[in-house]
């Protein structure tokens, strides 16, 4: 008898995740805030509402009993979704509301690094009046970097040196930020070449995914502002090939150390932790943890893996991780999102047709923020479709994206740089320069 798995979250990484799922024999329930076609069409029953409500959500869960149940986006990781469930005895393989804290405050992951010595940590303060925001962002000898502690989409921070004309309007950001949360929190602003590591746990053991990189400005040659991320790269070796190999091991050793810590202090991380690290000329410092399959990050390591998803799911909740048997396939990926016109600034969403007919085995695309049908899709103002490819480089898999593009028919807007030649060639020269 297949295995009725509940899945939370209707975006792209949901999709890639659900057809893993799927193809590893389970029987989908899935709640979306978007009637996603692609998600729909291998559920047995969907639940199509953007309400949040952690009753709701868990009543129409548990009564589908479910064997187990996985919540993916961070939006519904903060809500006291998962530990209703736990209270309830249903089985889950992502963390609770209070494991989550690593990523739902900002605050909490700095802190617990400077309690348990966790290295890579940044110089920061946490600020509750204006008086010092002012003091501490009128010193223009540095940099940094103004955080609202909470989950922003990625879109909350801001860089004294990128964002803003001048000091004055940092600090207005900055009081802004503290007239609405009470607090702000400010980092020392640093530079260097941005990666993320992606790990499944169950609190003890941990499977390490390949690195990725994900493009979070709007625009080519990483000019505009952050979006959620507008496409990603993984590369054979399970690295990159401009991060240090010394880099790759101690970005592994510091993020089996937030599950440790986290342990230490009472909370077993279970599920997939996502650390962003950046390397520097000489150093490597955490940038931000997130307790969730990265998107679209998660969607190239979710294309790459080989074994049983839905074991690797019950082993996570089963605290058995060690016995499962994972491995990710040494090719190359790389992933460009399709947006709607004007994304992040002032979207447009228009009507995609998409063929997928003999679609190559290497080339898949997942649906993200969509409603309407697998070949015609409505959109939304978030992203739209992720097309990603594997190959033995990752500027082959971003050419053959290219030329699976004209599957999709429609308005969009796109990066197409993500995976070029060119860029990943600047990457690794800066790299042996340390120019930053
Ligand atoms: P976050 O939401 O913390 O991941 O921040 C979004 C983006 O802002 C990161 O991917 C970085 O590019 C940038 N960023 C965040 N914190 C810092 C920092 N302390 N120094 C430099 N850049 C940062
Ligand atoms: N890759 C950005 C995020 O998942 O937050």
């Amino acid at each position: 008898m297949s295995e009725k798995i509940a899945l939370v979250g209707g975006g792209g990484r949901e999709d890639a995740l659900a057809r893993k799922l799927f193809e590893s024999g389970a029987e989908l329930i899935t709640i979306m805030p978007n009637d996603n076609p692609s998600i729909r069409s291998i559920s047995t029953e969907c639940l199509v509402t953007k309400s949040r409500d952690a009753n709701l959500l868990s009543g129409f869960i548990m009564d589908k009993k479910p064997d187990l149940v996985y919540v993916s986006p961070d939006s519904y990781l903060e809500t006291n979704l998962v530990d209703k469930l736990e209270f309830n005895k249903i089985k889950v393989a992502c963390p609770s509301s209070t494991a989550f804290q690593i990523e739902s405050s900002k605050i909490f992951m700095r802190q617990l690094m400077k309690r348990y010595g966790i290295p890579g940590n940044l110089k920061y303060e946490v600020l509750d009046n204006e008086y010092d925001i002012q003091k501490m962002l009128s010193n223009t000898s540095f940099e940094f970097a103004i955080k609202p502690s909470g989950l922003t989409g990625g879109k909350g921070v801001r860089l004294t040196d990128q964002h803003f004309n001048n000091r004055v309007e940092a600090i207005d950001y900055a009081k802004q930020v503290f007239l609405r949360d009470k607090k702000v929190l400010i980092e020392e602003a640093v530079r260097g070449e941005e990666f993320s590591v992606q790990l499944f746990t169950d609190g003890i053991s941990t499977i390490f995914a390949p690195i990725a990189q994900d493009y979070k400005r709007l625009y080519e040659n990483d000019k505009g502002p952050n979006t959620g991320g507008m496409g990603s790269i993984t590369d054979v070796e399970l690295k990159l090939p401009f991060i240090r190999p010394q880099i790759y091991e101690r970005a592994k050793d510091i993020s089996k150390r937030f599950v440790e810590a986290l342990a230490q202090d009472g909370q077993i991380f279970r599920g997939v932790l996502y650390v962003q690290f950046m390397q520097t000329k000489d150093d490597l410092k955490v940038i931000e943890v997130n307790g969730r399959l990265a998107d679209p990050e998660g969607m190239n390591i979710l294309t790459v893996i080989e074994g049983d998803v839905t074991d690797l799911l019950f082993k996570i909740a089963d605290a058995e991780l060690k016995r499962a048997k994972i491995t990710f396939r040494r090719k190359a990926t790389t992933l460009k999102y399709l947006v709607p016109p004007g994304y992040g600034i002032s979207p447009k969403p228009d009507i995609l047709r998409i063929n997928t007919e003999g679609l190559p085995d290497h080339v898949h695309i997942y649906y993200s923020s969509v409603e309407g049908e697998v070949n015609e899709v409505k959109m939304t103002d978030s992203r739209a479709i992720a097309i990603v490819a594997e190959s033995d480089s990752i500027p082959d898999a971003s050419s053959m994206v290219e030329m699976n593009l004209w599957r999709i028919r429609g308005n969009y807007e796109m990066r197409h740089d993500i995976g070029s030649l060119k860029f990943i060639e600047e990457k690794v020269e800066k790299m042996k320069t340390g120019n930053y």
